[in-house]
């Protein structure tokens, strides 16, 4: 039997304020990807937030009460549908900023009851996960590299709900960490994009900074020493010239940047191995990539050259459906509804790992704690 939802997403567990309507079919209660988006909303906070150098909850929560009705009214519009035409509301519960989460699950609560319609609580990280089922319609299992400035994992996703976690930072996300390095050499917020500017004319190989965990076995990863690192050699350089030249800036942002390529590289082969041994059968498995990170064209070309070396096809959804949306997190809906969950109270959770029998991780990031 062939089912067809049409799902309003929401999404405030960061600085982004989203609403999406997403058209899912499935079978057998499995849904069938590529989903078609019919509108994806996104209010960016970054203006709120630049000053301060990172995202500040209580601005974030008081900004996604602000805009949320807007920007539902604004999915709706562009998807040319009035909210009779809703099968359900997605929204995410965690994790996430407890203030942003909170304004969406009310929010979604009072449509939901005010239009009569069934409510499902989604996890931001599956919304993730599920990401190259939606733009690519990538079948189970893949692996899947989320590299966002609150999340760094390498997951096997195995099925609806099945995730196997092979890897994760012990401390920092790679996006806090080029926000932070950003930060220190004096460069705006966020800092990925404009670190990977300064270092399109650096020298990547003029500051030999660490390769953090590449002497430990495992798909484990680490990047708050290596931001520590950048901070000693600007202090030297500061020390030694009385400040940075433009040149040092650029440098730096280079050396940074080819170590984190390299180390993400790396360690995404290895949960490559790891993958191929738990899944023997499959010919050219996908590794799929999402999170704002993906946006960064060195990590790209170095995960690309991975997934060549280890016979693995290379997915990478549009950019705007690796970032926050509310698009993954309706097809995410739309996928638990399809496989019979049954709809209902809906609850916030800050923290919410993915894959719940895998041991907590350390640390604390922009997002709050770590999932
Ligand atoms: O997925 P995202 O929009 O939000 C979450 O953190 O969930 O990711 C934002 C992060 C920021 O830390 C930003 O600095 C980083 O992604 N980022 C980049 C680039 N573009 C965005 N990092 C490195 N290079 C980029 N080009
Ligand atoms: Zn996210």
């Amino acid at each position: 039997m062939t089912t067809e939802l049409t799902i309003l997403g929401i999404e405030s567990s960061c600085d982004e304020t989203a609403a999406a309507v997403v058209r899912a079919r499935g079978k057998v209660g499995v849904a069938q990807g590529p989903g078609a988006i019919l509108s994806s909303a996104v209010f960016g906070q970054e203006d709120l937030h630049a000053a301060f150098g990172g995202v500040v909850p209580e601005i974030a929560a008081r900004a996604h009460a602000e805009r949320l009705d807007l920007v539902v009214r604004r999915a709706l519009a562009e998807a040319g549908l009035g909210l009779d035409a809703i099968d359900a509301i997605a929204v995410t519960a965690g994790p996430g900023l407890i203030g942003g989460v909170l304004t969406g699950v009310m929010a979604a609560r009072g449509i939901a009851a005010g239009a009569g319609k069934a409510l499902i609580g989604v996890n931001h990280l599956e919304g993730h996960a599920l990401t190259p089922r939606l733009t690519d319609g990538v079948d189970y299992p893949y692996l899947l590299l989320l590299a966002s400035g609150g999340h760094c994992q390498l997951i096997a996703v195995e099925g609806l709900g099945r995730y196997h976690r092979l890897g994760s930072t012990i401390d920092d996300a790679p996006g806090e960490a080029f926000d932070k390095v950003a930060k220190m050499l004096g460069l705006g917020f966020p800092g990925g994009p404009e670190v990977e500017r300064r270092a399109a004319s650096g020298d990547p190989a003029r500051f030999d900074l660490p390769r953090p965990l590449m002497d430990r076995p495992g798909a484990d990863m680490s990047f708050s020493g290596l931001k520590t690192a950048v901070v000693r050699a600007r202090d030297r350089l500061v020390a030694a010239q009385g400040g940075l030249f433009l040149r040092d800036v650029a440098d730096l942002c280079a050396s940074f940047q080819a170590a984190v390529a390299e180390v993400l590289g790396a360690k995404t082969a290895r949960a490559m191995r790891a993958f191929r041994a738990r899944h023997p059968g499959l010919e050219a498995p996908v590794i799929a990539v999402a999170g704002g990170v993906a946006a960064n064209r060195a990590l790209r070309g170095a995960l690309e050259d991975a997934a060549r070396a280890e016979g693995f096809r290379a997915v990478a959804p549009p950019l705007a459906l690796c970032t926050d949306n509310a698009a993954m997190i309706a097809w995410a809906g739309a996928e638990r509804l399809i496989a019979g969950e049954a709809p209902g109270e809906v609850r916030a959770r800050p923290r919410w790992p993915l894959d719940e029998s895998a041991a907590p991780v350390i640390g604390s990031g922009r997002k709050g704690a770590k999932a």
